[in-house]
């Protein structure tokens, strides 16, 4: 009964319960703006890019050596910025807040 927020570049939140995969795949289930899931999840494209609420950041973990060099190309990427198709959903991940990179 995991629950994920995406947030997106407009500032609308997406609730969506009883989440399971990772959080690309959610994120395009559930029509999230500026999600795309390009490569279907394989860390090679960068569509699917946000940035981790500051709470989560532990949590959630590091991004890999493959997947931070895909955000290497990303102009917006910071600190809290993760590829969310590397993100899968858990019970400790329950309640996780995550905007959509713009
Ligand atoms: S879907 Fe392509 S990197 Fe995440």
């Amino acid at each position: 009964m995991s629950q994920v927020t995406f947030i997106s570049p407009q500032g609308e939140k997406i609730v969506v319960k009883n989440a399971m995969g990772n959080l690309m795949e959610i994120a395009t289930e559930h029509d999230v703006e500026g999600i795309e899931g390009n490569c279907g999840g394989v860390c090679s494209c960068g569509t699917c890019h946000v940035w981790v609420e500051p709470e989560w950041l532990e949590r959630v973990g590091q991004a890999s050596e493959i997947e931070r060099g895909i955000l290497n190309f990303e102009d917006n990427s910071n600190e809290r910025s993760r590829l969310c198709c590397q993100i899968e959903m858990t019970d400790d991940l329950d309640g996780i807040v995550v905007k959509v990179a713009n």
